[in-house]
């Protein structure tokens, strides 16, 4: 990727930092989550598949926080995905200290009228990328006894989700994961921290087909806010992390009502 001369940054520049690989980070959550990331003086390498916001925000962190950041721009349901991640780690001499898998989409729909082409590939990402990124960065966490992993699951991985039913599965499918894992590790040093947010405000809202104006806005959550929550969890090792107060309890009663109850109430909260 080119980058201007001004900007350009060598693997010899990068300091001896936590480093943190952020996925989907040219928007959204997770874009407000590498501003946190390297505010908090970790360097960076951002994997997102919009080549020129990603290159724009890596420079602006490394601009703004003097940190080393790296934009990596790659499709990661692309075969080869995560072994040019990998390459890029080792062109940099670098060990993942920091790992948030949050890059998704949605597919919104009817399960009778969406189009299978699209859940495949949001299956790809959702559930083969994020698996396959921390069975690549895991292990190796674990071997040096120090990690944090961050995995972007939903409140649509908490209940079935009528007209959302892919995408939902998809979600508990990383909750599921994200969770055993963090029983799985506990003792090795490495943490697995489960970000299950409710609506926020971000691009995804208009993928998919959802109608984004159909949400009511006191129902949305910022994006730096999900993502401030969702970094204080992660670096105290919480197990899951539901970020404000209405979602905490939609996340509780989810758990709580019956699964046919809570899938009719999903059912119309989701149709607006
Ligand atoms: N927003 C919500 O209401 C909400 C609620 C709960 C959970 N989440 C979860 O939060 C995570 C982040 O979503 P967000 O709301 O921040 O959405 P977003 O603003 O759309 O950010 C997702 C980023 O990932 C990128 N991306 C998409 N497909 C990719 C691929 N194949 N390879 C690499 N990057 C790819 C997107 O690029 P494009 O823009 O080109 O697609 C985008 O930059 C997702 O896992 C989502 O399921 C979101």
């Amino acid at each position: 990727m080119e980058r201007a001369e001004s900007t350009e940054r060598t693997p010899s520049d990068r300091s001896r930092r936590s480093l943190a690989l952020v996925t989907g980070a040219a928007s959204g959550i997770g874009k407000a989550l590498a501003s946190i990331v390297a505010r908090n003086g970790h360097d960076l390498l951002m994997v997102d598949i919009d080549e020129e916001p990603l290159s724009k925000h890596a420079d602006r962190l490394a601009d703004v926080h003097g940190v080393w950041t790296e934009p990596l721009a790659l499709d990661l349901t692309a075969d080869e995905a995560i072994d040019q991640i990998d390459d890029r780690l080792a062109a940099i001499d670098g060990r993942v200290d920091v790992l948030c898998n949050n890059a998704g989409v949605p597919v919104y729909g009817r399960f009778t009228e969406t189009d299978f082409d699209d859940e495949r590939a949001m299956i790809e990402l959702n559930v083969v990328a994020t698996t396959a990124l921390t069975k690549r960065i895991a292990p190796r966490m674990v071997d040096r006894g120090y990690g944090q992993i961050l995995h972007t699951a939903s409140l649509a991985g908490v209940v079935p989700v009528p007209t959302a039913a892919v995408y939902g599965a998809t979600k508990a499918y990383v909750r599921s994961f994200s969770l055993a894992l963090t029983t799985e590790l506990r003792g090795t040093g490495v943490t697995v921290t489960t970000l299950c947010p409710g609506e926020t405000d971000t691009g995804f809202l208009s993928q998919g087909g959802m109608d984004r104006s159909a949400i009511p806005s006191r129902r949305l959550q910022s994006p730096r806010a999900v993502a401030e929550a969702a970094y204080r969890g992660m670096i105290a090792g919480d197990r899951v992390v539901v970020p404000g107060q209405w979602d905490r309890l939609r996340y509780v009663l989810g758990r709580l009502l019956p699964e046919a109850v809570s899938a009719r109430i999903t059912e119309r909260f989701w149709s607006g």
